[in-house]
């Protein structure tokens, strides 16, 4: 599965799906040598390296070790963390380098070359000295291939309209949560369905189990109150609305604005509430792919830290893929200290999204979304595993923002209070409850946060 999340809509379902790059680089493929060709320094951010051709006026060796560790030639320490499978970002001597994997597409065939990146993004940590740059593994990792079938996902699509059985069998195997039609989800026309699943180049991938969870991590989750909702802390709330990402797959920009959203709430107490521009990623970030999908570690925290994120009315949403019209004039809300949770890809867990969550604000996600979870209505969501009897549907991956945490005072089934993008009428309200603490659909396994900062 790669991650972001184009939201599919099928006839009875929205379906996220993540899509980005079609690139499927494990961390086994990126960890080892790595030598960077950085381009001529002292650009400002403006620059554009979608051209660059790897003419090097520098190059720096440099050795990414487990879990998270960088070394250079002179031995300076820095640290890495893969983006899913789509790229990695390197921290070391005062610099930040992040660059996607590269990767080849013929048709449907795609090819990913893990040894090597696309034309990447060098800039110290002052985000004042820009350089282009791309990188080449010392060591072999022979090439990968895979391929995309649109037409089996139209041929899905179409067996799944108003699939009552399959909603009546949810409800009947266990009473957890309950399934239900959206009859709003019916009109939308197959050709942006198709549209729409083009942008699932990727689908793939073992995902990390969570992080081992560390003696001190067990004593500071033990002082954490048992139930806890951003929405109502001491009676106030300090989510942002629940917005409709419709038929873009900007699932990723959806819940990184909302993360910003929340913790610029909390950090004010409320006294500033914008509402962020996820039109700007979509037609503006050269780090995601507009509808087809992105990752909020590389939006709710790069993005923000490098650009800025603007308000809604510098670029109200569309939904739609377009050049970058977000009126330039408007003010940057900078995010800084971006990180997936534990510090690098592969090193979330419960408790340390809990430890997050409560102390500094509502954290961005990404699970895996099966086609049970589109007709989820309330209730405490877990996958029932019944996509597979009634269709193979191809899991896909989505976006969405951790605001609080609890369990079921009957059952005693625990459970994370999410909020999605998929407008006020889907689930409870807009939000969905899902099992906590086994890793469910891996919501425990890619967590984010990012810290706005207040101007
Ligand atoms: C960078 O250049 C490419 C073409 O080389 C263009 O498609 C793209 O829009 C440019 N990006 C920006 C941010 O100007
Ligand atoms: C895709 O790969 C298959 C098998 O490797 C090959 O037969 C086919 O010609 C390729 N298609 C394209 C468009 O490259
Ligand atoms: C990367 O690997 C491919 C084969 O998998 C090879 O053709 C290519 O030369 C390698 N690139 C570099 C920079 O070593
Ligand atoms: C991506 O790579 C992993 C590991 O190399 C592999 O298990 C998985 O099947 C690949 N996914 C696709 C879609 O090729
Ligand atoms: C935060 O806002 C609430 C409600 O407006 C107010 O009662 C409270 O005193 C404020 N707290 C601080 C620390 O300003």
């Amino acid at each position: 599965m790669s991650v972001c999340f184009v939201f599919v809509i099928l006839s009875t379902f929205v379906v996220a799906a993540l899509a980005d790059t079609p690139a499927n680089c494990t961390y086994e493929d990126v960890a080892g040598k790595w030598i960077i060709s950085e381009g001529e320094r002292g650009h400002d951010k403006t620059l554009n390296c979608s051209g660059f051709a790897g003419l090097a006026a520098s190059t720096l060796t440099v050795d990414l070790y487990f879990p998270d560790i960088a070394v250079d030639s002179v031995e300076n320490i820095g640290f890495w963390t893969i983006i899913y499978n789509q790229g990695f970002e390197i921290q070391i001597n005062g610099r930040k380098y992040f660059a996607f994997s590269m990767f080849k597409q013929s048709g449907k065939n795609i090819t990913s070359y893990c040894n090597e990146t696309l034309p990447g993004w060098a800039h110290d940590d002052s985000d004042r000295d820009w350089a282009c740059y791309t990188a080449q593994k010392a060591t072999a990792v022979p090439a990968k291939q895979h391929t995309v079938s649109y037409l089996d996902m139209e041929i899905r699509f179409t067996y799944n309209r108003n699939n009552r059985l399959f909603i009546h069998q949810i409800n009947k195997i266990q009473k957890s949560w309950t399934a239900t039609e959206y009859k709003q989800f019916e009109k939308m026309p197959m050709e942006s369905l198709i549209r729409m699943a083009g942008g699932q180049k990727s689908r793939v991938l073992s995902i990390p189990k969570p992080a081992p969870v560390s003696k001190e991590v067990l004593e500071a989750v033990s002082d954490l109150p048992d139930a806890f909702d951003w929405r109502d802390f001491n009676g106030i709330n300090y989510v942002s609305s629940i917005r409709n990402q419709g038929g873009c797959g900007s699932c990723y920009a959806f819940a990184s604005m909302a993360m910003n959203e929340a913790r610029i709430r909390i950090m004010t107490n409320n006294t500033q509430q914008p509402v962020l521009s996820p039109q700007d990623i979509v037609e503006c970030s050269e780090y995601s792919q507009g509808c087809s999908g992105g990752f909020p570690y590389l939006i709710s925290g790069k993005y923000a830290e490098d650009f800025g994120l603007v308000e809604e009315k510098c670029n109200p949403y569309k939904g739609i893929d377009g050049s970058c019209s977000t009126d330039h004039s408007c003010g940057k809300q900078y995010s800084t200290k971006y990180q997936y949770i534990g510090g690098f890809y592969g090193a979330c867990n419960e408790p340390l999204m809990r430890l997050n969550l409560v102390k500094y604000g509502p954290i961005a996600v990404g699970f895996q979304v099966y086609q049970d979870f589109m007709a989820y209505k309330g209730g405490i969501y877990h996958h029932t595993f019944l996509d597979d009897k009634f269709n193979p549907f191809e899991l896909t991956n989505h976006a969405v923002l951790v605001v609080g945490y609890g369990a079921d005072p009957s059952s005693g089934e625990k459970f994370w209070i999410v909020k999605n993008s998929w407008g006020n009428s889907w689930g409870e309200k807009g939000f969905f409850r899902i099992r906590r603490g086994n890793d469910e659909c891996a919501i425990e396994s890619m967590a984010v946060q990012s810290f706005p900062i207040l101007s």
